[in-house]
């Protein structure tokens, strides 16, 4: 039987994407701050879900948590990481600031490593993380998470270089990044750019199943990529 562990499963994305997997035979751990979210979860699943309650910015906790997760589900063959947070914070609060590099830097550079090394000793796995497309240029309302994003990306696709080294090509990586998609942290609310929470994890859900290297969400996200990668910052300064 399949096995998964998604962090931030109790809402949005990671919640959508582990009743996938769970229709799809998996066995998911399931993690998340909001207990009674993991518990309606488990009574919606039963013997499907692992639950673990879990604030990511604790560390030894994380590090306890994903062992606790291996030892009851045994070999893991995908980890979804969709723990973030996100804040529009033109006034540069610090506490914001610093909040959104704990979740969306710290702590997912731990779940990323942790992952990466049991995939290396097993010899096969597949690490998924929901990036952004605000991992492409900087943003006057979010620096912090503008540029959380563009640190996972890069992360991302160092991990994807360290897993060609490992033999047998049985180690994947993949990077979604969605545009917005209405969820509880929509950085936005624009209805026009905004994808429905079905749309954009049905799409997301194809692009893990397929193991793709990286994947925009929805597709249109892919045209803007092109266009934001090469329009200048005295002209993008203007929207951003
Ligand atoms: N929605 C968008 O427009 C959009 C666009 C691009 C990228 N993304 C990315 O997609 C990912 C998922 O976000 P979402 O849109 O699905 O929003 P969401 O519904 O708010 O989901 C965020 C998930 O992260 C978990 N989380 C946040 N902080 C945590 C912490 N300290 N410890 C443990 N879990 C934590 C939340 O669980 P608890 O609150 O229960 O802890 C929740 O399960 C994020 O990384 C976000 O940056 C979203």
């Amino acid at each position: 039987m399949p096995t998964a562990i998604v962090f931030g499963a109790t809402s949005g994305i990671g919640r959508e994407l582990a009743e996938f997997l769970i229709k799809d035979g998996y066995t998911v751990g399931v993690t998340g701050r909001r207990e009674s979210l993991l518990n309606e979860l488990q009574v919606e699943f039963r013997k499907k879900v692992v639950p673990e309650v879990l604030d990511v910015q604790y560390l030894d906790k994380t590090t306890l948590v994903f062992d606790r997760l291996k030892s009851a589900l045994g070999p893991i063959d995908l980890v979804i990481h969709a723990a973030g947070i996100g804040y529009e914070n033109p006034e540069l609060n610090w506490e914001e600031e610093h909040d959104t590099i704990q979740t969306n830097v710290l702590s997912a550079t731990l779940i990323y490593d942790l992952s990466f090394h049991l995939f290396k000793e097993q010899g096969y796995g597949h690490l998924v993380s929901i990036s952004s497309i605000a991992s492409l240029r900087g943003n006057r309302h979010s620096p912090a998470y503008f540029a959380s994003k563009a640190y996972q990306v890069n992360y991302l696709e160092s991990l994807y270089f360290k897993a060609k080294e490992i033999k047998g090509g049985k180690v994947f990586v993949t990077d979604i990044r969605p545009g917005y998609v209405d969820t509880r942290m929509a950085l936005g609310n624009d209805k026009f750019w905004m994808s429905t929470l079905e749309k954009a994890s049905k799409q997301i859900y194809r692009a893990i199943k397929k193991k793709k290297r990286r994947a925009y969400i929805t597709r249109r996200w892919l045209l803007i990529s092109w266009v934001l990668k090469i329009v200048p910052s005295w002209l993008i300064k203007k929207v951003m």
